[in-house]
């Protein structure tokens, strides 16, 4: 059985694992987040465990603006993939972003078709707002980003 739950503190170690592990091997399709970042975002975090507390994947909801989140840092480790826990995990996440009264939310990714199939169109990055781009200042492709940008609108 499978468990969507929020992140606790003793997950973030596997998380940390989960995602360094992935930004290494698949070809960089996560940015590593490092321990500071997870411990000061937890809350942001949700998590896929069994029921033995195993933490399979984890994914982030991060509020941008009034009408606006995103999608962030999702991971399903190798060995858990196939088996509906991204789409889980994302569901999550618009699932928090409606009970928050948010109704569009956005994910810059490489994985065009994962997100498609879950209902997010491919939109223009210039048409998303300058805040979101805050963060790209920090992240080493910047200034080559080769993510799409995509759109769901809940
Ligand atoms: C992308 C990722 C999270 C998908 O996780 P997953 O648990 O394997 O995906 P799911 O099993 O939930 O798939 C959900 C649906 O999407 C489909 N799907 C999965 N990966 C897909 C892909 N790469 N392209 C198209 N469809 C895909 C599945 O067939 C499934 O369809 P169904 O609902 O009709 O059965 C996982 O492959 C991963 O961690 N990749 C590396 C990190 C990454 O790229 N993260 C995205 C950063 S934005």
């Amino acid at each position: 059985m499978t468990i969507i739950r929020k992140a606790l503190i003793r997950d973030v170690k596997a998380m940390h694992g989960i995602i360094l592990r992935c930004s290494a091997s698949d070809d960089g399709m996560v940015l590593p987040r490092a321990f500071n970042h997870l411990y000061s975002h937890l809350r942001d975090f949700y998590v896929a465990v069994s029921e033995d507390e195993e933490v399979m994947g984890c994914v982030a909801l991060q509020i941008c603006w009034e009408d606006l989140a995103e999608v962030r840092s999702l991971v399903v480790a190798k060995e858990h993939r196939k088996k509906g826990l991204g789409k889980l995990l994302v569901e999550a996440c618009l699932s928090e972003a409606l009970t928050l009264g948010i109704f569009k939310v956005f994910v810059l990714t490489n994985q065009t078709s994962f997100f498609q199939h879950l209902g997010f169109e491919e939109v223009g990055k210039d048409s998303l707002p300058q805040k979101v781009w805050a963060d790209c200042l920090n992240c080493p492709k910047f200034p080559d980003c080769d993510e799409t940008a995509m759109v769901m609108d809940l």
